[in-house]
């Protein structure tokens, strides 16, 4: 049986103040027992505050990125897995769309991102989505295979047990364009077709979360779908109250 994630990233938003007053926010928000896996993800340098605010809460916390270097050395601005897992991290989100669209994380940089998390023993929050231009010319389930094949070269099966893939479209981050549960569904049956290819087991047992413009209002209609077994949580992740809504519609 898979547990439900919701996974809330603040992106580039806040300071050590606002996180604070986020943070105790959440904590009288969410039921004691939230009944669901969550997580959040700050600003790499609000990491340590967050997981020292949430010691003993059922709140995860992660990184947004990861350097797709093993090791340390001469990286600069970068940030390891070694150092993620040090200071308490327990995932980490690869492959976000920002991400590959700014600061060119291709494909194969996204697996070995993945891989190195693995290793340290983050969890990798795979995410993968086509842009607008690609859904209408009909491209989305190859864009997505594609983009999932890289993980599968670098990969094992046993290492896919530990991952987590977000479906996040990218013309619905941000915008208020949510995708119909439908529209959602249809892609995650297809994400979990492709890893019950190389293992049932293992596609039965992966959380595949939706992600883009997930709010209190529609959270519950999109987790109700077969295939979709949370959410990754941008914009509404910034208001405890938003947030905790949609934790409980999980
Ligand atoms: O990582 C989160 C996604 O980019 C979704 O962001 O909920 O603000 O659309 P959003």
């Amino acid at each position: 049986m898979r547990s439900n994630l919701v996974a809330g990233n603040w992106k580039m938003n806040g300071d050590s103040a606002s996180i604070g007053k986020l943070m105790a926010n959440l904590t009288a928000a969410l039921p004691a027992e939230p009944g669901v896996d969550i997580a959040v993800f700050p600003p790499s340098v609000y990491i340590a505050q967050v997981i020292g605010g949430f010691t003993g809460s059922p709140v995860a916390v992660g990184a947004q990125n990861v350097c797709e270097q093993p090791g340390e050395g001469a990286y600069t601005g970068e940030v390891s897995a070694a150092m993620l897992a040090d200071v308490g991290c327990r995932y980490v989100i690869v492959g976000h769309s920002e991400r590959r669209a700014m600061y060119e994380d291709s494909n194969e940089r996204v697996a070995q991102k993945a891989r190195h998390a693995l290793e340290k023993g983050l969890m990798p929050i795979v995410c993968v989505g086509e842009t607008e231009v690609q859904r209408d010319s009909g491209a989305t389930l190859d864009v997505i295979a594609e983009q999932l094949q890289s993980v599968f070269a670098v990969l094992s099966v046993e290492d896919m047990h530990s991952i987590v893939v977000a479906y996040e479209p990218v013309w619905a981050i941000g915008t208020g364009k949510t995708a119909t549960p439908s529209q959602a569904q249809e892609v995650h049956a297809f994400i979990r077709a492709l890893f019950a290819k190389k293992d049932e087991p293992l596609a039965k047992g992966l959380r595949i979360l939706y992600g883009g413009s997930v709010n209190a209002g529609n959270a519950g209609e999109l987790f109700a779908q077969a295939d979709i077994d949370g959410g990754l949580v941008g914009g509404a992740s910034l208001d405890a109250q938003e947030f905790s809504a949609i934790c409980r519609a999980a």
